[in-house]
């Protein structure tokens, strides 16, 4: 039998996955990790934290809990895909105690357009099941003039989901001069004065006459660096850099934590005012925004190897670890948890999920790293509980996502981006645990 020990974590072992920027494989003690982790969680059992790490896990065990969650996946695509006909649509949430997916259809001002296909790569990905591949591309394929958005800066939202995981998992070749010609839409809206992308019209958030920025834009970021490795023009990635540095330099309050908007003077780039559209108040702690930093300076530092942005994503991190609740799934806002009836945010859980695995492949110490891997592991194992998944409820794979409460809307529901970065947050991990058993 197979047994395994977590010594000899190693560092700086995140690899590409062909090609893929974000998908890892060959970690050798990084499934390790997960193994013993998810399974103490799993069983109840979470005395292998506190005690430093020597449980010996049976890799039949492992690999059942491991599957259980992809096949959880797979059974809710089942349900849901053959009623998600029409192409022109995507779902975009599961209102409260309801079941089936509410479709809106994939429009130019939509940011979520490019998470169903999304998902369906991640789930061809996990697979390598055709059906996947087959909906993926034809839910991917429907939006192809996104590629001239340059209305907002979500067209990184949309495309890179669908067609990055398009090129990148399928390996649609064809899809790179879309990529190409999103990146260049999305640098149109940079503003050198500032020193970061425009996030939003003026028209359509009339609250702010100048440049706005928001925190969420960041995530953005990943199209301009794939563009620039790929054929792109270089600016691309000088683009992404001084965003992120600006950002890290303003968007920050002392103790880490983050505003959501922020409006710049579009001439002189001096920050004119620091506020919300989604978080319970002007300068209170909303999840999600944090969520999307640490998201953000985990790619920035895989792009850069900048050390500056490594350190920024661990502060942040620590951050975010140090107000999460017993089940590190934050409320929607941090400054609302006090309140139990206050709801919670299952999409800034999957979000961090996805990025801390990452992250933990960045740590040159081994506490470092085994504290974020475990972070990440805690926040899957509850997600993936009766708590939050949607098996046997709904036809999503989470439940229990806050969109945007300040606005009124989309108030504990099941969200199709909590479900994207938990399908990627999964897909990470196996390719992180598949390969180099060790047997002793
Ligand atoms: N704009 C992305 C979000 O609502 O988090």
């Amino acid at each position: 039998m197979y047994a395994y020990t977590i010594k000899n974590l190693t560092t700086n072992n995140l690899m590409k996955y062909n090609n893929t920027p974000y998908a890892i494989k060959s970690v050798n003690h990084f499934k390790n990790l997960f193994f013993v982790f998810l399974l103490a969680c799993l069983l109840g059992c979470n005395n292998s934290e506190k005690k430093g790490i020597a449980t010996v896990v049976p890799e039949s065990k492992a690999n059942l809990i491991l599957n259980t969650a992809i096949k959880a996946c797979e059974s809710q695509l089942e349900i849901a895909v053959p009623k998600l006909t029409d192409l022109t649509k995507h779902p975009r949430l599961i209102e409260t105690n309801e079941k089936a997916w509410k479709e809106v259809p994939n429009g130019r001002l939509v940011w979520t357009s490019g998470f169903y296909p999304g998902v369906l790569w991640y789930m061809y990905d996990l697979t390598q099941n055709e059906r996947w591949k087959t909906e993926a591309i034809k839910r991917t394929e429907v939006f192809e003039d996104f590629k001239t958005i340059t209305e907002h800066h979500d067209i990184g939202f949309m495309m890179f989901p669908a067609y990055g995981n398009g090129y990148i998992i399928g390996k649609k070749e064809e899809y790179k001069d879309i990529l190409l010609a999103s990146a260049a839409s999305l640098a149109s809206r940079f503003n050198p004065n500032v020193g970061t992308i425009k996030s939003w019209s003026n028209k359509m958030h009339p609250r702010w006459q100048q440049h706005i920025t928001i925190i969420d834009n960041m995530l953005n970021l990943e199209l301009l660096f794939w563009a620039a490795k790929h054929g792109g023009d270089q600016k691309f990635y000088d683009i992404a850099v001084k965003h992120a540095e600006t950002t890290m330099k303003n968007h920050f309050r002392n103790d880490y934590t983050s505003w959501h908007v922020l409006e710049y003077d579009s001439i002189t780039g001096q920050v004119l005012n620091k506020h919300t559209k989604q978080g319970y108040a002007d300068n209170s702690r909303w999840s999600r925004g944090q969520a999307w930093g640490i998201y953000g300076y985990t790619l920035v530092y895989r792009e850069t190897k900048d050390k500056k942005f490594l350190d920024f994503a661990k502060k942040i991190t620590d951050k975010y670890l140090s107000l999460l609740p017993e089940d590190y799934v934050p409320c929607w806002d941090f400054d609302v948890q006090e309140n139990p009836k206050e709801e919670k945010d299952a999409s800034a859980a999957a979000v961090v999920a996805s990025a801390l695995l990452e992250l933990s492949g960045y740590m040159d110490n081994q506490a470092d790293k085994e504290r974020y891997f475990n972070a990440a592991i805690k926040m899957l194992t509850s997600l993936s509980s009766d708590a939050y998944s949607g098996v046997g409820k709904a036809d999503s794979f989470l439940l229990h996502s806050t969109g945007a409460k300040s606005l009124g809307h989309e108030i504990d529901v099941a969200l199709i981006y909590a479900d994207y970065y938990y399908i990627e947050a999964l897909s990470r991990l196996k390719h992180m645990t598949s390969n180099n058993l060790t047997d002793e």
